[in-house]
């Protein structure tokens, strides 16, 4: 289980995660809602204990061992992978040197390359294309499929389906269910509250640093007008 507990993280003097809680819970999908600018991505990064923002407050616990002040590679070896916003790809290297360079050492029964490309068909084909030959759709596959290359038992997912087209949105809801049913926990931040509801346990929502709302994804399926006026959407 991850629990965050009233984290306070800045940019300089820069208040962006204001005492937000939330709990991942074992085998769980928990999506994170919130507009432009209201410190997803800042949450998210504190908890892989990049370099910026700055924790000043509260913890990050991962199994009861708390995660505050660990360096982001420890964090990774805990088994807990992220997926960037905005995919963080390398132009010149094919797929599969993306998928070879990330080396778990601890992966014997977890994710291969072989397993990962039963999971996404698309990059099997597309072994020696680089990343700057990929569309949207499969560079979002692969950014996923590098996080899965540490073995991971929790993803942090930063906006997958943005800039993707609804068929390629669908395609990676379809992907987020099957990696929970192979028992991962994913925390994914999303604008898309449609999205988010179609793979998502339960939700929440950030509004300027601070979670003003939790509710149960089943609750919101057939009433997400609750959701609608945190979100501003329509
Ligand atoms: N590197 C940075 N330096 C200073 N301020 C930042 C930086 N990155 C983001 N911010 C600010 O932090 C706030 C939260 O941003 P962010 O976490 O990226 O939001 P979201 O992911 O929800 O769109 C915003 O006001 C943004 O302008
Ligand atoms: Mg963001």
């Amino acid at each position: 289980m991850l629990e965050i507990r009233d984290l306070h993280s800045f940019y300089g003097e820069a208040h962006v995660v204001q005492g937000a809680s939330l709990t991942v819970r074992d085998g769980e999908v928990v999506a994170l809602l919130g507009r432009n600018g209201m410190g997803k991505t800042s949450l998210i990064r504190s908890v892989m204990g990049l370099s910026a923002p700055q924790v000043r407050q509260g913890s990050v616990a991962w199994k009861g061992e708390v995660l505050t002040g660990m360096k982001s590679h420890e964090i990774a070896g805990r088994k807990i992978a992220l997926v960037p916003q905005g995919r963080r790809l390398f132009p010149s290297l094919t797929v599969t040197e993306h998928l070879t360079m990330i080396k778990s050492a601890r992966a014997r029964n977890g994710w291969t390359v072989d397993r990962v490309m039963e999971l996404f068909p698309r990059l099997a084909e597309r072994r020696q294309h680089r990343g700057n030959q990929l569309s949207g759709g499969e560079r979002q596959m692969l950014a996923v499929a590098r996080a899965l290359m540490i073995d991971p038992e929790l993803i942090l997912m930063d906006e997958p389906s943005e800039g993707l087209a609804p068929v390629m949105v669908q395609h990676l809801e379809g992907i987020i269910a099957r990696l929970k049913e192979a028992g991962l926990a994913i925390l994914l931040v999303e604008q898309n509250l449609y999205s988010a509801l179609a793979v998502a346990d339960r939700v929440y929502v950030i509004e300027t640093g601070k979670i003003v709302h939790e509710a149960d994804a089943s609750a919101l399926v057939d009433n997400p007008q609750s959701l609608i006026r945190f979100l501003g959407v329509h």
